[in-house]
């Protein structure tokens, strides 16, 4: 057994949404997910976000076990639609008391929050009136809530996060409609245009931040993206090989660049410009001054890895929900991805591929630089446990964490500058399109009565992070 020491200081954490976990009590109103499900065919067993793991009323008793593990740092989401339920002020004065509620519980237990403003849960009265995010009134409803947070927030709240996963909801949300609002765009402009909306939303709101409330408040702020890493698939021939190089160069920066250059360099990668004409839109000289530099830290989320060939078809991608997709976005990209027979998978059918993180962390440390240091804000694996007793045994979510971890370490050594990892996800929760049917949590939860159980990947954890070491 060997032991890798993290270094001083590195925050430990865990990470849920609010949508995911909290349901609909105390005048949450409705947001595009609650539409979603109700769609019939969008969501496996017809699952939906209507009391999902009562949080809401069972926040204490969560919290009670985020303790009792030793948890310092814990990631949440605030829904939009509790604070502004019609999409604007006023603010619902319910809603605010919720998240005091929560807040203080989490301090008065010696766990720092760290807070995403946005999860996917539109209120559904922006998207219906206008469009969601393919209208900029979204991007200004959405930072007059931002203010709202900061505002009633901020006092006790350090650690701010705009959006969360803008390429899922751009691209799932508006390009191949497998998450919320359900829209498609075979040219893909819609999926720019939300992505682009989107940055502005983030870049906004952190100037708001900055302007008005860090010198009192005295927090970060940032974003948190997700990516794949892409391996370029080995061939024999050096010229296919060169192509699959520059595919696999391409997917990184279709899925993260489109939003890291942005906030890192100012504007779009080029390739992206190049490719996609005049359906990327373009940011002003003020939106490039805006939006470079802001971010505090760079947030990551990160889960897997695919080979990637280089595609001048039509592009190919088997997305995380099974779908082939060609065309659009893909096209665009012109990457064909696919897996190695090799790579074990998740119970989500991810592939299992630990080197991959080790070396997205060395890239994004090699492209940006990044100031603040990078925050796993997102990491873990879905095991199939259909019962309680599978459950409490989660050997295999253990393997999942120890290799990631182990690559995150020695990305460390390599030189990347990571700060903080939060496991995905504290508990079992509404896993988007496949509703509760895939379990990611380190506590299990019985849909029926709303038992939490704990399971052994969370004493696992609870070790990590006590020591500060993983052993393995
Ligand atoms: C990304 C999302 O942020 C989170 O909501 C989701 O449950 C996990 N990854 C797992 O898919």
């Amino acid at each position: 057994m060997k032991a890798y020491r993290f270094p001083e200081g590195f925050n430990w954490g865990t990470a849920t949404a609010s949508y995911q976990i909290e349901g609909g009590k105390g005048g949450r109103a409705p947001c595009i997910w609650d539409a979603f499900c109700k769609t019939e065919g969008r969501v496996v067993n017809g699952d939906n976000g209507d009391l999902a793991c009562d949080h809401f009323t069972l926040y204490k008793e969560d919290v009670k076990i985020m303790k009792d593990m030793g948890l310092k740092n814990y990631r949440l989401s605030i829904a939009m639609p509790r604070i502004f339920p019609g999409g604007q002020g006023p603010a619902n004065e319910e809603g605010i008391a919720f998240y005091n509620g929560l807040i203080d519980c989490l301090l008065d237990a010696g766990i720092t929050p760290c807070v995403t403003l946005y999860h996917w849960d539109l209120p559904l009265e922006l998207e219906m009136e206008h469009g969601g995010w393919q209208n900029y009134i979204t991007v200004e409803r959405f930072l007059e809530y931002a203010e709202v947070c900061f505002e009633r927030f901020g006092d006790r709240v350090k650690s701010w996060l705009t959006f969360n996963e803008p390429w899922c909801a751009a691209v799932l949300g508006y390009g191949n409609g497998e998450m919320a609002p359900g829209c498609t765009s075979s040219d893909a402009v819609k999926v720019y245009r939300a992505g682009h909306h989107m940055l502005l939303g983030h870049a906004r709101a952190v100037e708001i931040y900055r302007k008005k409330f860090r010198t009192a408040q005295n927090g970060v702020i940032g974003v948190t993206l997700n990516c794949n890493w892409t391996e370029p698939k080995p061939s024999d021939d050096p010229e296919t090989a060169k192509l699959n190089a520059e595919a696999a160069e391409r997917s990184v920066l279709w899925n993260l660049g489109w939003f890291a250059d942005p906030v890192y360099k100012g504007d779009y990668p080029e390739v992206m410009r190049n490719r996609c004409g005049d359906r990327l839109p373009e940011f002003t000289a003020d939106e490039k001054a805006l939006l470079k530099g802001s971010s505090d830290f760079f947030g990551l989320n990160h889960y897997s890895t695919d080979y990637a060939e280089d595609d001048s078809g039509p592009g190919h991608y088997v997305s995380h929900w099974g779908t082939v997709n060609t065309g659009g976005f893909w096209g665009d990209m012109a990457v064909r991805g696919s897996t190695d027979p090799s790579w074990a998978k998740t119970d989500m059918g991810w592939p299992i591929v630990p080197w991959g993180f080790r070396k997205l962390l060395l890239w994004i440390q090699a492209r940006y630089s990044p100031e603040g240091g990078i925050q796993v804000t997102e990491n873990g694996a879905a095991v199939n446990e259909p019962t309680v007793d599978l459950a409490v045994d989660d050997k295999a979510r253990i393997v999942y964490y120890e290799g990631y971890l182990k690559e995150m370490h020695a990305a460390i050594q390599l030189g990347a500058d990571v700060r903080a990892y939060y496991a995905w996800s504290f508990m079992d929760n509404f896993e988007w399109a496949y509703g509760y049917s895939k379990r990611f949590g380190l506590v299990h939860v019985d849909y029926n009565t709303m038992k939490r159980t704990p399971k052994s990947s969370l004493k696992w954890f609870s070790k990590v992070l006590s020591t500060n070491t993983l052993e393995r």
